[in-house]
């Protein structure tokens, strides 16, 4: 019986020292578990008389109901004392200033913004969008859009043009989007409604001119689309993009060897003051070159010119994000200075507003 009590006295106190539940757990399973120290004297019980175990046997029991609820009572006070703890440290001062949330800090850069502005206008129309290759061959780019041999945008001082390989075939940096018209003409089922945004390449630097620049390329074929559609579709877009319904907008003929008849599309704006402003004044601007496609392209892309016919434009992402947002340098897009985006670029989840 003296050994039950300095069990039951040294266990007590161990309970009331142990500082965690681990501890806690590890004088159970030594006492109440199966080889503990009280489960040891339980299987005792078996080899004493009958005498002894009436005495032992509630003892133990006792015992065993001891331990438990010492257990328990020690846990908890563990608990209520480790919330006590955190309590004061995990406070939350709620006069402190909101940090800023991480889609505030990034920026998308505004040629992207204007590309994702750009598409959703042309998905409303029904416009799939395609990507192509910035490496191209000289055939998609010049040859298979009607460029003659000798014409002037293929010499070197327009054009990046790679060393011969070992089949002495020169590729070149694609100097417009237009070589993606024949790869769409060559994959995609008629009807055809696609645009193609993508990065080019010429051999020209100033303020309004990049060596790397981006171009968005448009193209519908189908058996009866005219010239009235390509004006429509043109005049949709600008007036969305720009945001006026009362943008004026002029036709000029123009001349491009891969359409005919081949237009530009002005947009009316004023240059007295230093910024550009769209939609008012006396000047007009440039922005996009478009045509009837050429039969000689639509044979390009596998096209016979007595059943179908399409058009087709090109307009400068780089150039109608200027005008749009006001930005005077054009240079100043690739430089990756971190304030110049910080200014005029957009939140990652602004949703193009049209
Ligand atoms: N590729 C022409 C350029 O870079 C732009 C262009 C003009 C594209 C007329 C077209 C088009 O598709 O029909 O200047």
């Amino acid at each position: 019986m003296d050994e039950l009590k300095k069990l039951e006295l040294e266990t007590i106190a161990s309970i009331t020292a142990a500082e965690d539940e681990h501890t806690l757990e590890s004088i159970r399973v030594a006492t109440l578990g199966r080889k503990g120290s009280v489960s040891h004297l339980m299987k005792i019980l078996g080899q004493i008389t009958m005498k002894e175990r009436q005495v032992i046997g509630p003892a133990l029991n006792r015992l065993k109901s001891c331990i438990s609820h010492a257990i328990l009572d020690r846990k908890e006070t563990l608990k209520r004392s480790s919330i006590k703890v955190r309590l004061p440290r995990e406070v939350v001062d709620v006069t402190l200033p909101v940090r800023p949330d991480p889609f505030d800090r990034g920026h998308l850069h505004p040629v992207t913004q204007v590309t994702d502005e750009i598409i959703s206008i042309f998905s409303d129309m029904d416009f799939a969008v395609l990507e192509g290759p910035e490496i191209e061959t000289d055939y998609y780019n010049f040859t298979a859009l009607n460029f003659p041999h000798d014409h002037p945008a293929r010499e070197m001082h327009d054009t990046f043009f790679f060393s011969e390989d070992e089949n002495g075939e020169r590729k070149l940096l694609r100097t417009h989007t237009s070589p993606m018209l024949i790869r769409a003409m060559e994959t995609k089922k008629i009807p055809i409604r696609v645009v193609i945004p993508g990065k080019t390449y010429r051999q020209d630097l100033d303020t309004t001119h990049s060596p790397m620049f981006h171009q968005l390329e448009g193209l519908v074929i189908e058996k009866n689309t005219n010239i009235a559609h390509l004006k429509w579709v043109l005049q949709e877009f600008c007036r969305s993009f720009f945001d006026g319904s009362e943008l004026n907008m002029r036709f000029r003929p123009s001349f491009f060897p891969f359409t005919e008849p081949s237009l530009e599309v002005d947009i009316q704006c004023d240059h007295s003051d230093s910024e550009v402003k769209v939609g008012e004044g006396g000047d007009w601007m440039e922005i996009i070159g478009c045509g009837m496609v050429h039969p000689n392209v639509l044979c390009s892309g596998g096209l016979d010119p007595d059943i179908y016919q399409g058009f087709a434009w090109g307009l400068g992402i780089d150039r109608i994000t200027m005008l749009k947002y006001g930005m005077p340098d054009l240079r100043s897009f690739f430089e990756g200075d971190q304030r110049w985006i910080n200014h005029y670029g957009f939140k990652p989840l602004h949703i193009p507003i049209l």
